[in-house]
């Protein structure tokens, strides 16, 4: 039977320790295996296999229709890669909301996917089923501010905590969330100075989109890190490569090749000798006495 080398993934405490103490914790969302394999390489330290899986990569118009049943088949993909980084699995809009039993049994699916732990979005009633999750052992990742599975009650993908009221509500939320077991959290699309205030007020990690530089750590979506995206981005995003662009140009050259003939070339093609090309073209005569000699 074949062995698999051990995976390492950097553990809890080694993120725990990176809180304050610089250096800063790099997440990334990948959504499949040979991304998993260049974000693993490339030193991140944290791969969330988003729910953005949904708008990304499922062609949906959000977040919210991606079901359990994709989150797990992004997950395994992205385990299979066995990534150095802690893996992430986001839990699905619907996966959760019902019942703390329902949230602990799909936290269980994303695990048995490959996950190493699992992040839901929200606090008050999902802090509770944040407790549950931690309870049957599955370490949590929070996340508030703009959630985008609740976008429609926020307003839009509008950035959030821009009030007194809605930042005490933020840090609030985000203490709960602490004291229910969260190893990490989330802050995405909240100003610069609330993104410090929640990082200073907390001992866990802060990972923030959107949220500043005061926080423990940075995470951007994939496709709009890596320019896949291209259309109009949220003012977080900063785009550090121009693959869509690379991704077209090989694709137009690959077409034009084949419609010149210029692909496949010589050295694309497999060769026969001539004794079996012969011995071949001989059995052609002989089953069709059409062939030419
Ligand atoms: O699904 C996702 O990509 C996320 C990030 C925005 C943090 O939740």
């Amino acid at each position: 039977m074949t062995q698999l080398r051990a995976r390492e993934p950097l553990t809890l405490p080694e993120i725990a320790a990176m809180k304050g103490a610089g250096p800063k914790i790099v997440m990334v969302t990948a959504y499949d295996h040979p991304s998993a394999r260049l974000a693993s390489e490339a030193g991140v330290d944290l791969i969330l296999v988003g729910d953005s899986a949904g708008n990304n990569v499922l062609g949906y118009e959000s977040t919210v229709p991606e079901t359990m049943d994709e989150a797990v088949m992004l997950t395994s993909a992205v385990a299979r890669a066995r990534p150095r980084a802690l893996i992430v699995g986001d839990m699905p809009f619907g996966s959760f909301q019902a019942s703390d039993a329902d949230a602990v049994a799909n936290a269980v699916r994303l695990i048995k996917a490959g996950a190493d732990s699992v992040k839901l979005e929200g606090a008050g009633p999902m802090a509770s089923r944040a407790r549950a999750i931690v309870g049957a052992g599955i370490p949590v990742m929070g996340h508030l501010g703009l959630t985008p599975q609740s976008a429609t009650k926020l307003g839009g993908m509008k950035a959030q905590g821009r009030t007194a009221r809605s930042a005490s509500q933020l840090l609030a939320d985000s203490r709960e969330l602490e004291a229910a077991g969260c190893f990490s959290l989330v802050l995405e699309s909240v100003p610069a100075r609330i993104g410090t205030a929640v990082t200073e007020a907390l001992t866990i990690p802060t990972i923030g989109i959107g949220a500043g530089p005061g926080c423990d750590g940075q995470v951007l979506v994939w496709h709009d890190l890596l320019g896949i995206n291209e259309g109009p981005a949220p003012r977080f995003v900063k785009r550090y490569a121009d693959i869509g662009s690379e991704i077209r140009r090989g694709l137009q050259a690959f077409a034009a090749d084949v419609r010149s003939g210029a692909y496949p070339g010589e050295e694309h093609v497999y060769k026969i000798s001539r004794e079996e090309l012969d011995a071949f073209e001989a059995e052609l005569r002989a089953g069709d006495g059409s062939a030419k000699a």
